[in-house]
């Protein structure tokens, strides 16, 4: 197993302040790694560095971002659209805003694949079809003609990591994939990333507060604090043997998921 995604020793400021101070995340073909941290340590702001997508007051001072070793930071505008159009997407915090409200979640799929081209409208709404069947919505069909304010919030997070897979990604970046969720559609969205991860291949870097969702999912796990890495190791050994006393408090302060090892 190779790397496919390498971030090393990243530093990232808004407007000056130093908000990553250091973080390096390596994330193998085919796995699922995880990023535990209260919030406000600096989760989104590395997925969204991750991406090439930190906006205007955002800006890396430091390290590297690299994907099939390949630097992210230093793509061209065609390269970089290339890479969150078809290479890597997001599964954001909130599902509702993955989508427009004002047009039907099927014309957003069919506008995806568009970006990647080589589908005709028919066959990507097919895709999407498909997809959103294999996350088990019942009724596909029916929810490419909704608008996203039709649908439940655990309706939406599943369409919403439909919409990350369309273009058949090599990585997905989700972003407290089930914080907006209650807790019976949080351990369904769980099983969808990682049956996604199994039946598409798709490496998989989630980030979540919650250490209980990440261990059952992830098979390493890193402990982010104040946007630096405090403690790593496969998922199993962190959560039965903390060694930093900050992922002691995260262990302590989350509920167990069900089933979760
Ligand atoms: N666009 C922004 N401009 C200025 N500061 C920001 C911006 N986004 C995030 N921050 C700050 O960066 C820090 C990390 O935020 P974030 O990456 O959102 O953390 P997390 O996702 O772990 O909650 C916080 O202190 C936050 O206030
Ligand atoms: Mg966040």
């Amino acid at each position: 197993m190779s790397a496919i995604f390498e971030i090393e020793n990243l530093r990232v400021a808004y407007n000056g302040d130093a908000v990553l101070h250091g973080v390096t995340v390596s994330l193998e073909q085919g796995s699922i790694v995880g990023i535990v941290g209260e919030s406000g340590c600096g989760k989104t702001t590395l997925l969204r560095a991750s991406l090439g997508m930190l906006g205007q007051a955002g800006q890396v001072c430091g390290g590297s971002i690299r994907f099939a070793g390949k630097d992210v930071s230093g793509m061209t505008q065609a390269e970089h659209l290339s890479y969150v159009s078809t290479v890597a997407s997001l599964v954001s915090q909130n599902p509702q805003r993955a989508f427009s409200p004002v047009r039907t979640l099927g014309s957003q799929f069919e506008e995806t694949a568009l970006l990647r081209g080589g589908l005709s409208k028919g066959a990507a709404r097919a895709r999407a079809a498909s997809l959103l069947g294999r996350l088990g919505l019942s009724d596909p069909e029916r929810v490419l003609d909704s608008y996203v304010f039709e649908l439940s919030g655990g309706m939406a997070q599943r369409a919403a990591i439909g919409l990350a897979l369309m273009n058949s990604p090599k990585v997905v970046f989700a972003d407290e994939p089930t914080s907006a969720l209650d807790v019976a559609v949080q351990a369904q969205v769980v099983e969808e990333l990682v049956s996604a991860n199994r039946e598409f291949g798709v490496s998989l870097l989630v980030v979540s507060h919650n250490i209980a969702v990440l261990a059952h999912m992830a098979q390493y796990l890193y402990v982010m604090k104040d946007g630096e890495v405090v403690e790593q190791g496969p998922s199993e050994q962190v959560v039965a043997r903390p060694q930093h006393p900050y992922t002691c408090q995260l262990i302590a302060a989350v509920p167990k998921l069900r089933g979760a090892r």
